[in-house]
């Protein structure tokens, strides 16, 4: 069994922060959301991974994940010049696939449960390839399956009006016949070559094509609100590791190394506070995410990621709450008299004050 995670698409609902930076290395409680899925596929025995990147971020990609010797396993790489779907992407992979079956992960997509009881599912069934399936409320956000008598009938990509609330997750069980198929797609209404129409053709060829059911929570982390909501899902988890700072802390708290804690600081878990961090006359509430080498004085946060090496300092009692902050950004006083504010925000910033 092979593996394949991607890192191309573009990303648009999480602008202005995916003009610069791959969603899928956007960090959840110091890692990059695309390693949970990662380490998802080791967990299941995967030792070869092919990860696609696409034209934003793609050396910064194989800056983070190498030769995959940090992990035991071996990665290696495929590019997609032009977003043109997740089918397409797979197509530029059949030279590593080779002969074997594999699994593709989109690199955003979280499954908290991991797959190991899809994957069981997968070989004792002897499915020629198979979906994992999860209840949803919002179908039209996602490719939908309708079943009938246990068999998966229709697929469709973003339904208007879903006839199923089935959403298909983004982990695909797979076998090398899909590439046949995948070679005479056509580009669907919104341009793009979709596996859920590769999908629809196996089935209609009569191929044994089976689905899974997750328990565990699924997250899609494709906008900002669902980004927030996988974060508070990893740290609901998260095991607190303080021996020390433990007047200033309370509940699960992760704290990296050298994470300074200076005076009048409280921590309420669960967190995550990542290396050379430092924090002063502040409230951190729970479900925070704070990269490394942060300074943060004088504000209340909650429910929010705060990128690496980003300096937060307020003028007067604020709380951040809900919030996204990219890496490297810069919010201090201003120390003139005026009351005017002086801001430089890149395209597509987001601003509630
Ligand atoms: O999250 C599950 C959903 O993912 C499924 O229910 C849908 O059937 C499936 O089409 C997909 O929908 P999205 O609209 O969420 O796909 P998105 O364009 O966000 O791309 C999903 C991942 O695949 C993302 O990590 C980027 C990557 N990707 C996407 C495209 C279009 C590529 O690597 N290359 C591409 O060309």
């Amino acid at each position: 069994m092979k593996g394949i995670l991607l890192h191309g698409g573009s990303g648009t609902r999480l602008r202005p922060l995916t003009y610069t930076d791959v969603k899928q290395l956007l960090p959840i409680a110091g890692k990059p959301i695309s390693e949970y899925a990662l380490e998802n596929m080791i967990d299941i025995g995967i030792k070869e991974i092919n990860i696609v990147i696409g034209s934003i971020g793609g050396e910064e990609v194989k800056r983070y994940y190498g030769d995959g010797s940090k992990w035991n396993i071996r990665i290696t790489y495929t590019y997609q010049d032009k977003p043109l779907g997740i089918a397409q992407a797979i197509g530029l992979t059949q030279t590593f696939v080779k002969d074997d079956s594999f699994i593709v992960y989109l690199g955003d997509n979280y499954l908290q449960d991991g797959i190991s009881k899809l994957y069981q599912d997968f070989i004792s069934k002897k499915y020629d390839a198979m979906i994992a399936l999860v209840p949803v409320t919002n179908p039209s956000q996602f490719g939908i399956a309708e079943i009938k008598d246990d068999k998966i009938t229709k697929l469709v990509e973003k339904p208007r009006e879903p006839k199923s609330n089935l959403a298909i997750a983004g982990v695909y069980f797979l076998n090398p016949n899909v590439f046949g198929i995948i070679s005479h797609l056509k580009p669907s209404w919104r341009n793009e070559y979709e596996i859920t129409e590769a999908y629809q053709e196996m089935i209609d060829k009569g191929m044994n094509i089976g689905y899974s059911i997750i328990n565990g929570w699924f997250k899609d982390t494709g906008t900002v609100d669902d980004f927030l909501d996988c974060n508070r899902l990893v740290l609901d988890r998260i095991k607190g590791n303080q021996m020390k700072e433990e007047s200033k802390i309370s509940g699960r708290v992760y704290l990296g190394e050298n994470v300074r804690l200076l005076e009048n600081t409280r921590i309420l878990g669960p967190c995550y506070i990542g290396s050379n961090t430092q924090i002063k006359d502040s409230y951190i509430g729970p479900f925070t995410s704070i990269g490394a080498n942060c300074n943060i004085e004088n504000v209340e946060i909650e429910n929010s990621i705060i990128m690496d090496e980003t300096d937060i300092k307020m003028p007067g009692e604020t709380r951040i709450s809900e919030s996204l902050i990219g890496s490297k950004t810069s919010i201090k006083p201003n120390n003139s008299r005026q009351r005017a504010m002086k801001l430089v925000l890149g395209r597509e910033s987001k601003l509630e004050l």
